[in-house]
């Protein structure tokens, strides 16, 4: 085939913005993923909610929680309010010893165990009184399987609510450890937000991030951060959106929230936090704010009258002011006191996620675009298309003047093949384009290239088309909500880059500042016999680069194969698959959920470990 490329023909800019990221908490990406606190639950605020996580009803005030006694020892937990740290900070527990032994205490278990690694030091912290006369003491400990692993001790607690905070360095490692707090004595103890982070959080920052998870994102280059959703930014009715005011200041004052993918969420990977996120990894941040509705596809459907409008309007204002106000400004003084006086220089905000284009939302959105042009005219204003393809409501943000909207399209690779030329005609006189939430329902090679072309079109557009995001950004896994695609898997220690990860890579890390016009012509389709055969590999290790567009995959007897996989190829045990397993340790393929377990190759999460897979290349 040949290729043209025409270096004297008129071109387009391809803005610094175009690659960005769409973060969102589903799938555990916040508390169990990117916020590296290891102790789950650890305010006990759980309770029921609603949603798709398999969790929701189970959740309980001491989820994850259990009682250490051994048959000569005995004690109680209970979860009480009527004491609390704070008036947001609610529930915490109380220990109740009544035949003290050699420890009696409570464990926490973190997200099925709390990966511990050898000479790693976890900063632990807990608020914690005793009831009684006797001088309780509190022993910390990490245990694996094989005992103690680390260990720090507070001496005797104090009859009021008192932080304490010690530091403990693991002499082994073990993927499914728990913390263990006991005491001695008879009498009561109370304990709330106890808390356990690796010193080692990305930039090593209190409070920090996964280190690993964030490294993902660095190597993304991502020029733009959306941010903190999705659906549960307007959130499942008023009382469940985001609310930033909610999400900043200490973490023990943070009131936290249900959210709608159903679980919770301590707030303690807050907008700070996130600002924080985006300077370490060189993104501008896009906070989206609802614009008092709530999600137009959760019932219930409501609006904020309209006489109560003003604070959700003052929510966006004052975003502004706590990322780029002066140390004098009221939130730039409290963004200064969480220790960043220097403004964080928010370009964007944007308005609203998918919202329905209802009357009352017709009614709503002018007031929040008038108030942001007038008192923070230096940020741009990133408007909601919807859903799409039909984009039900972008000629209304064009109509208001924002100066870009986002659509979002979760369709099938043909579509995304077909819809390369989706912008070549769209009016250039209407508003920019951000399309801020897009996959092609799979992370299959397949799906990867399918992206790879629809970028292709979106560089030819990039005057129109201004930024881009890929959606949901992470999946912690079987803590899943959202199972077509993703873009990075990980559970306690692993990261698995998919193959729609590797083509975001390409475009961003290698983005050129024109596009060049060009034209192309093929004779020839690539030939499967082509393909090498990788032989047989046994489960959670093989050593191919090479990128396969079907691979037949046998698996023990146990292991069913179920919707996802084409059978119609099956021979002798055989199944032929879609997948790319492009690096070494690294490679993933998913079809569906169900038989996810026994091909997800990475060193913990098999389910099936007698299973063998045997890869081979299809003739
Ligand atoms: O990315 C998952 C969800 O898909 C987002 O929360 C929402 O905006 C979209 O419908």
């Amino acid at each position: 085939g040949t290729i043209t490329v025409h270096v004297d023909q008129p071109t387009v800019e391809l803005p610094e913005t175009l690659y960005g990221l769409f973060y969102e908490d589903i799938n555990y990406s916040a508390d169990g993923g990117l916020y590296a606190e290891l102790v789950q639950n650890r305010s006990f605020e759980y309770y029921p909610v609603e949603g798709w996580n398999r969790r929701s009803q189970t959740m309980q005030p001491l989820t994850a929680w259990e009682k250490v006694c051994d048959k000569n020892e005995d004690c109680s937990l209970a979860v009480e309010s009527s004491d609390p740290l704070n008036d947001v900070n609610m529930n915490y527990l109380r220990l109740t010893i009544t035949k003290p032994g050699d420890g009696v205490g409570v464990a926490n278990l973190g997200y099925d165990g709390i990966s511990v690694k050898e000479g790693e030091t976890y900063e632990f912290s807990v608020y914690a009184k005793r009831t009684t006369d006797n001088q309780l003491p509190l022993h910390v400990r990490l245990e694996g399987e094989q005992g103690e692993i680390a260990s720090a001790q507070i001496d005797t607690l104090s009859k009021e609510w008192t932080k304490y905070e010690v530091p403990m360095t693991a002499r082994r490692s073990d993927a499914k450890g728990r913390l263990v707090l006991l005491t001695g004595g008879t009498g009561d103890v109370m304990m709330d937000m106890v808390s356990l982070f690796p010193r080692n959080t990305f930039n090593e920052r209190k409070n920090g991030l996964r280190a690993d998870l964030v490294q993902a994102l660095v190597d993304l280059k991502p020029a733009v951060f959306r941010f903190p959703g999705g659906c549960i930014a307007h959130g499942q009715g008023l009382d469940n959106a985001y609310r930033w005011k909610d999400t900043i200041g200490d973490v023990a004052e943070r009131k936290p929230n249900w959210n709608l993918w159903g679980y919770h969420q301590s707030y303690g990977l807050g907008y700070y936090e996130y600002f924080l996120l985006c300077e370490d990894i060189g993104a501008e941040p896009l906070p989206i704010l609802p614009v008092g509705v709530s999600c137009g596809f959760r019932q219930p459907f409501q609006n904020a009258l309209m006489d109560q409008l003003q604070p959700w309007i003052d929510d966006a204002v004052d975003l502004v002011e706590f990322a780029n106000g002066p140390v004098d400004s009221h939130w730039g003084s409290i963004r200064a006191s969480m220790g960043h006086p220097k403004p964080f220089g928010l370009k964007y905000v944007g308005l609203g996620n998918e919202d329905h284009h209802t009357p009352e939302f017709e009614e709503r959105f002018p007031h929040f675009v008038r108030a942001l042009r007038e008192q923070a005219p230096e940020v741009k204003i990133v408007g909601t298309s919807g859903l799409g393809p039909e984009i039900p409501i972008y000629e209304f943000m064009s109509a208001q003047g924002c100066d870009l909207s986002d659509e979002h399209y979760y369709e099938s690779p043909e579509w995304f093949i077909a819809n390369a030329h989706r912008f070549d005609n769209f009016d250039r006189s209407k508003t920019k384009v951000f399309v801020g939430e897009y996959a092609s329902r799979g992370n299959q090679l397949y799906n990867a290239v399918a992206e790879a072309v629809y970028l292709t079109g979106i560089e030819r557009n990039a005057d129109l088309v201004q930024m881009t995001a890929y959606a949901p950004l992470f999946a912690r896994y079987d803590y899943t909500q959202w199972t077509a695609a993703d873009l990075i898997w990980f559970n306690h220690d692993t990261v698995v880059r998919t193959p729609n990860y590797y083509v975001q890579q390409l475009f961003s890390v290698n983005k050129g500042d024109k596009y060049l016009k060009n034209e192309s012509e093929f004779d020839a389709a690539l030939s499967s016999e082509s393909l090498p055969s990788v032989g047989h590999v046994g489960v959670g290790t093989w050593d191919t680069t090479a990128v396969f567009d079907h691979i037949q995959v046998k698996v023990g007897d146990d292991v069913v194969i179920k919707d996802g996989f084409t059978d119609e190829d099956t021979d002798n045990g055989w199944q032929v698959l879609s997948g790319a397993f492009a690096r070494g340790n690294e490679g993933y393929a998913q079809s569906d959920q169900a038989a996810k377990p026994s091909l997800t190759i990475h060193e913990t999460p098999i389910e099936t470990p007698e299973a063998v897979l045997t890869l081979r290349a299809k003739k």
